[in-house]
């Protein structure tokens, strides 16, 4: 017999905090990792994070969307954050990460580090508690544990941002693969698509949700109004709409909401709707609380892709993110 939802979200929390507890379950990441070395970290990194999101609310779905990015190419290596040099086309220059921001923030963070303690932080430890604490500014307090040591990569190609990124329209079993793929399950998709709750897609990646065929008709997952509604913003390609139409800054469950009504704005949000088990954790999802603390969970384990914490896996701690250290 299949066990139940609730006794499968159950155990997974279990499951998850006693990772946390017998700290090192996760790549090698550890709660502490800069206790010692560099105790006010922490303090920083939410300073200027906090004063950044406070500037332009629109910043920590930037900075969110950043981690991921970084995640799910070559692990969570700051490879994102790497320029493009004479010899090398870098991720950045992807299609898929064209529109993502907050590189500059994440500059002023490592600069002020490096001031206070040079050579101890690295660049991807920086996004990973960048992207938790842009979330977090609206409560006031964090939202989930972050882990540290990683180390910086120094390899970054765009072909492989473009293989690995899934695409707005990919359907369930696309999804579900890529994500097995990395070590991730079923509510870790559903929990993390969760992230759409805040931000903006634009029209040149749904469009085609408007016009299927090319004969103006439209996609028949996404709910009539909505979709007239989207036909109306999107004048051109370039335009950006709302992922969540009714609370775009605010981080909370209305994605899930919105989704059961068919105003999932992407094919791959309306692609949750298509598998019995994805569609009943949507279901849980429309619960904040129930969402939040799978939402950082699954943030955690996304955290720990392909970590480079050991001697063997060659990180180093840049200098700049946005270039290997030279030898
Ligand atoms: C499940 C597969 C996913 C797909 C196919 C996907 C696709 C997309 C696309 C196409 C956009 C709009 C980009 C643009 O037009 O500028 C977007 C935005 C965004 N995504 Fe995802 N995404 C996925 C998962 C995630 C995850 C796991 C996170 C974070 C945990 C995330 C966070 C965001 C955020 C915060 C934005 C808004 C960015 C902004 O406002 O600039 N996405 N996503
Ligand atoms: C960051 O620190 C400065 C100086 O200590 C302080 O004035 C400012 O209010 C802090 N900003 C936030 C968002 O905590
Ligand atoms: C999902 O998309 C993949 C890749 O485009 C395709 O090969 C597959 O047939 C699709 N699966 C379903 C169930 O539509
Ligand atoms: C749909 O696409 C076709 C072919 O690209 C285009 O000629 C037509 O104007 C579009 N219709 C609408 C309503 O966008
Ligand atoms: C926004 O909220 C209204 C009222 O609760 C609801 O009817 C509508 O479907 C929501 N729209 C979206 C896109 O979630």
């Amino acid at each position: 017999m299949r066990p139940s939802i609730n006794v499968v979200l159950v155990s997974l929390l279990v499951l998850v905090d006693v990772v946390s507890v017998c700290n090192g379950g996760l790549g090698g990441l550890s709660p502490v990792f800069y206790h010692k070395s560099f105790p006010e970290i922490g303090r920083i990194v939410r300073n200027i994070t906090w004063s950044k999101v406070a500037e332009n609310p629109t910043m920590a779905a930037k900075l969110l969307r950043m981690h991921y990015h970084d995640c799910f190419v070559r692990g969570c290596d700051a490879s994102l954050l790497l320029d493009s040099t004479s010899d090398n086309t870098a991720e950045k220059e992807a299609i898929q990460n064209r529109n993502i921001r907050g590189y500059e923030v994440i500059d002023e963070i490592k600069a002020r580090l490096e001031e206070e303690c040079p050579g101890i932080v690295s660049c991807a430890d920086i996004v990973a508690l960048a992207a938790r604490d842009a979330v977090s500014y609206q409560f006031g307090r964090p939202m989930w544990q972050v882990l540290t040591g990683r180390k910086d990569g120094k390899v970054s190609l765009s072909s492989e941002a473009s293989a690995n990124l899934p695409s707005a329209g990919a359907n369930f079993t696309t999804l579900y693969q890529q994500f097995i793929g990395l070590g991730l399950n079923v509510i870790d998709l559903v929990a993390l698509s969760g992230a759409h709750t805040i931000g903006v897609a634009h029209c040149g990646v749904f469009q085609r949700r408007l016009n299927v065929t090319g004969k103006g008709d439209v996609d028949p997952t996404l709910d009539p109004e909505y979709a007239e509604f989207l036909r109306t913003q999107c004048t051109t390609p370039a335009v950006a709409v709302a992922l969540d139409a009714n609370s775009s800054v605010s981080f909370d469950s209305h994605y899930f909401a919105g989704l059961r009504q068919n105003k999932g704005l992407l094919t791959s949000d309306a692609a949750l709707l298509t598998d019995r088990r994805s569609a009943r954790i949507v279901r849980r999802f429309e619960r904040f609380h129930i969402f939040m603390t799978y939402f950082g969970n699954s943030m955690k384990k996304m955290g720990a892709i392909g970590v480079k914490t050991r001697e063997q896996d060659g990180g180093e701690i840049r200098k700049n993110c946005r270039v290997v250290n030279a030898n």
